[in-house]
């Protein structure tokens, strides 16, 4: 199958209204990977499928949105972009506003996002702001600027972005021929499980597909408003994507979980952790921190009565691992190193 990105195979289904004001680069069409070595250490019966979204083109679920806000953008005749970012927004923002000729202004918290998206936003020749606040205060930033000057928002409160990234939940019941019974995401600003559950809703609507899913989110223990019921002044997780306080979409969050019967829970930074490195060294499946928040909320309500034996489980792996290679080198054991003789060699690799 030829493949030209979201926009292309979804087009009916999207806002843009010209395909010649289509900016793409291919994104979307990630694979969906069976995880058999992780379920069969499951006390429930599932089928477990991981989405791997660090299979697009800037390394996150991102560009399924970006290609849709900047492809309006350029439609409406705009200028330049402008986002608050963890760091993929501003990593596809970038690669987007450069294949489209916009300019791009990212505004991210100093210090506090990985270093591989710092590096894409950087190569992709976006301008780059860094404040001494979180990503939140940088969120009411960008917002302030966009109401006061030509600049286009494309955080995930532009509508637009929600659009793309409901083409997730396209693919993976194209791919299944049904929706799954329970989709488990991490949960950050919140755009995301939005997108999805507006995704299966239509598909489900237009009779593509004959159920919904039980949207289960899950946040950081230490950045969960959604769960406690309250704003995090001083969010904090290793998951520094959703390092987020106070999310953009909280209420439309809550309204997918309940509307879908569904769930948001929290994981702490150890079982975050302990899902990451289970995906890579039992799955071959290598995601940044935050995306195994899904895998990590699996492990957390298997064995509970939470999911319906025999059914079918989508866990989104929002990212790439190598967007955030310190993570993965700190939390791993550390490589020996030796001379310069086969002996050391064969003793080091236990032959
Ligand atoms: N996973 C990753 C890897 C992310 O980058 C994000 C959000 C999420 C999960 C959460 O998705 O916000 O839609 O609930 N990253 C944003 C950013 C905030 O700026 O890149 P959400």
């Amino acid at each position: 199958m030829e493949w030209n990105g979201v926009l292309d195979h979804y087009f009916n289904y999207l806002p843009v209204k010209e395909r010649k004001n289509i900016v793409s680069l291919s994104e979307g069409n990630s694979p969906l990977i069976r995880a058999r070595n992780i379920e069969e250490t499951l006390n429930d019966d599932l089928k477990v499928y991981l989405k791997y979204e660090g299979a697009n083109p800037t390394g996150s679920f991102k560009d399924r949105g970006m290609t849709v806000a900047v492809s309006k953008a350029v439609e409406k005749g705009e200028k330049a972009v402008i986002c608050a970012s963890t760091g993929n927004t501003s990593a596809s923002a970038a690669a987007f506003a450069a294949k489209s000729g916009l300019e791009a202004i990212v505004v991210i918290p100093e210090g506090k996002i990985a270093f591989g998206k710092l590096s894409q936003a950087m190569m992709h020749g976006a301008k780059v702001v860094q404040i001494k606040g979180n990503f939140d205060e940088a969120l009411e930033m960008v917002l302030e600027i966009s109401d006061d000057y030509p600049v286009t928002l494309v955080n995930s409160l532009n509508p637009n972005r929600i659009e793309g990234q409901k083409t997730a939940s396209f693919e993976i019941s194209d791919f299944l021929g049904r929706a799954p019974d329970y989709h488990l995401l991490p949960v950050g600003n919140a755009g995301n499980i939005t997108a999805y559950w507006k995704g299966y809703k239509e598909y489900y609507d237009s009779g593509k597909t004959g159920r919904l899913p039980k949207m289960t989110g899950f946040q950081a223990a230490g950045s969960s408003p959604i769960v406690d019921g309250k704003k995090v002044e001083n969010p904090e997780t290793v998951a520094t994507a959703i390092r987020i306080g106070n999310p953009a979409s909280w209420e439309k969050a809550e309204r997918a979980r309940d509307e879908s019967g569904g769930m948001i829970g929290k994981v702490t930074d150890d079982e975050l952790v302990n899902a990451y490195r289970t995906l890579a060294a039992s799955e071959g499946v290598f995601c940044e921190p935050a995306s195994a928040a899904s895998v990590a909320g699996l492990f957390k309500m298997d064995g509970t009565d939470y999911f319906d034996q025999g059914s079918v489980i989508t866990c989104t792996l929002t990212g790439h691992g190598l967007k955030d290679p310190d993570v993965a080198i700190e939390s791993s054991e550390q490589p020996k190193t030796v001379g310069k003789s086969v002996s050391e060699v064969l003793e080091v690799a236990g032959l």
